[in-house]
């Protein structure tokens, strides 16, 4: 039997009933799509608090008991079992490649890595200290004027082809924007090394300015390292409708082309309420300089009429640890004993973990830790340049945003997205 809700309009008494959708997991919703054809009003929700954009099969997130799943599997069993390459097949297909088609799909991936010479000749035009994040988001836009046919796309084989290429080419394009924001000269992909590994050794390898590229003088890339990149690329690859997501299926209403989608969604994650707070993490940690000036910090943070946050806590949707964040805590452990780690920063850091979780004001608002708070700390121990922090979050991304957006494509009656207002202007 049908499920409704009834409101009543108290000015007059007169009552509306609404359809309750359940889906497979998590609150059920009020369909309010005949809201205004019935009662003449809108619905008013600032920031989306209670709003449900669309219906989706790719992530649940369960804020509450601080649980994530990627097509139905728990973080903790992808993040432990399976390599991000294998997470992305999932994402794109609904399931995880048997070992002859994950072998497939790499290497699919790393032929699909390189770049044409005009995009790459297209950051000549940006200043040499640009950073990354800029000409990602130009250059990922400017993809499109590459792959115009993505435009049109006919079957299913054709959307995969043009998700594969984005998601490979991503790395590319990013460790380019690094070597270009310290004027060190491009190189291509080498086909021989992994997804993860490739990455790594395009940001690094031939140290034309040694200084910058590779301070510490190690030129070897660790196969810790690589798995710790590997387990960060596979905690971002997805987090159902966040702000960049949403922008993504937002563009992708209008019809436009899905890189200039991707493009958006790279903007979006840019902002340090977002994806940006990783690298306001480290710039935070830094600030405060000493253990000794931790409480100082929090106290500020704390007082209602400063506008200091502590960067790396607090969520909109997780209301308990984010499972992501208890995974990279663990990782974190596992790098201090291996690479044998015990910065001032992550000192700061586990001080102010260790009173933001006890103390009254962050219990009471439920600010605990996010992904950001030790994926910051861990890619520094990683030696990664601080301005690479939220290109690394839009490498792993990029596989999320465009399953959101072929997944939109596929959906039936999609509507432009076109929110209305409560005008108070004159
Ligand atoms: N430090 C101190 N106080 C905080 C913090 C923080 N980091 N975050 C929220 N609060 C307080 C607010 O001041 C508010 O207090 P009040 O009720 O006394 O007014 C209360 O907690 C609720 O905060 P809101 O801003 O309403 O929460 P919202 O869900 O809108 O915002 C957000 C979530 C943007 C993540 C916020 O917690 C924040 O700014 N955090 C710091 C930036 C950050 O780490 N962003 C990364 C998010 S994860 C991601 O995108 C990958």
């Amino acid at each position: 039997m049908k499920q409704t809700m009834t409101m009543i309009d108290n000015r007059d008494g007169k009552s509306y009933e609404f359809e309750i959708k359940e889906g497979t997991r998590g609150p059920s919703v009020v369909d309010i799509s005949s809201f205004y054809p019935q009662t003449g009003m809108f619905t008013y929700d600032n920031g989306y608090t209670s709003t449900a954009s669309c219906t989706s099969e790719i992530t649940f997130i369960d804020g509450n008991k601080g649980e994530l799943r990627y097509r139905g599997i728990p973080i903790e069993e992808l993040a432990n079992k399976h390599s991000y390459l294998d997470v992305c097949h999932l994402l794109l297909t609904s399931k995880l490649p048997t070992k002859e088609e994950s072998l497939a799909f790499d290497l699919e991936l790393r032929h699909r890595s390189f770049l044409h010479e005009g995009l790459i000749n297209m950051f000549n035009s940006f200043p040499t200290n640009a950073h990354p994040m800029a000409a990602l988001s130009s250059a990922t836009a400017s993809l499109s004027a590459f792959f115009y046919n993505h435009l049109e796309m006919k079957d299913d084989y054709e959307y995969q082809e043009m998700a594969r290429r984005i998601v490979a080419k991503m790395p590319t394009i990013a460790a380019l924007a690094y070597r270009h924001s310290i004027g060190a000269s491009f190189i291509q992909p080498d086909i021989s090394k992994s997804f993860t590994e490739n990455f790594l050794y395009m940001m690094r390898a031939y140290p034309h300015n040694r200084m910058h590229i590779d301070p510490e003088g190690e030129r070897v890339i660790k196969p810790i390292e690589i798995q710790a990149l590997d387990t960060i690329f596979t905690l971002h690859a997805d987090h159902e409708q966040n702000a960049s997501t949403s922008t993504v299926r937002g563009v992708a209403s209008t019809g436009a082309h899905p890189y200039v989608a991707i493009s958006a969604g790279i903007s979006a994650l840019w902002g340090r309420a977002h994806g940006g707070a990783n690298e306001s993490v480290i710039k935070q940690l830094e600030m405060i300089g000493s253990v000794d000036r931790v409480d100082e910090f929090i106290a500020r943070a704390k007082d209602p009429n400063d506008d200091f946050r502590l960067m790396g806590f607090g969520h909109r949707v997780y209301k308990n640890f984010d499972p992501r964040a208890k995974i990279l805590k663990s990782l974190q452990d596992q790098l201090k004993d291996e690479l044998n780690l015990d910065s001032n920063l992550m000192q700061i850091a586990n001080k102010i973990e260790q009173i933001a979780l006890s103390d009254e004001y962050f219990i009471k608002r439920k600010l605990y830790p996010n992904i950001d708070f030790y994926s910051g700390v861990i890619l520094t121990a990683l030696k990664i340049p601080t301005s690479m922090f939220t290109p690394i979050f839009v490498i792993g991304r990029t596989v999320g945003w465009i399953t959101q957006w072929i997944e939109y494509k596929k959906s039936k009656g999609a509507k432009i997205a076109r929110p209305r207002q409560l005008y108070v202007g004159k």
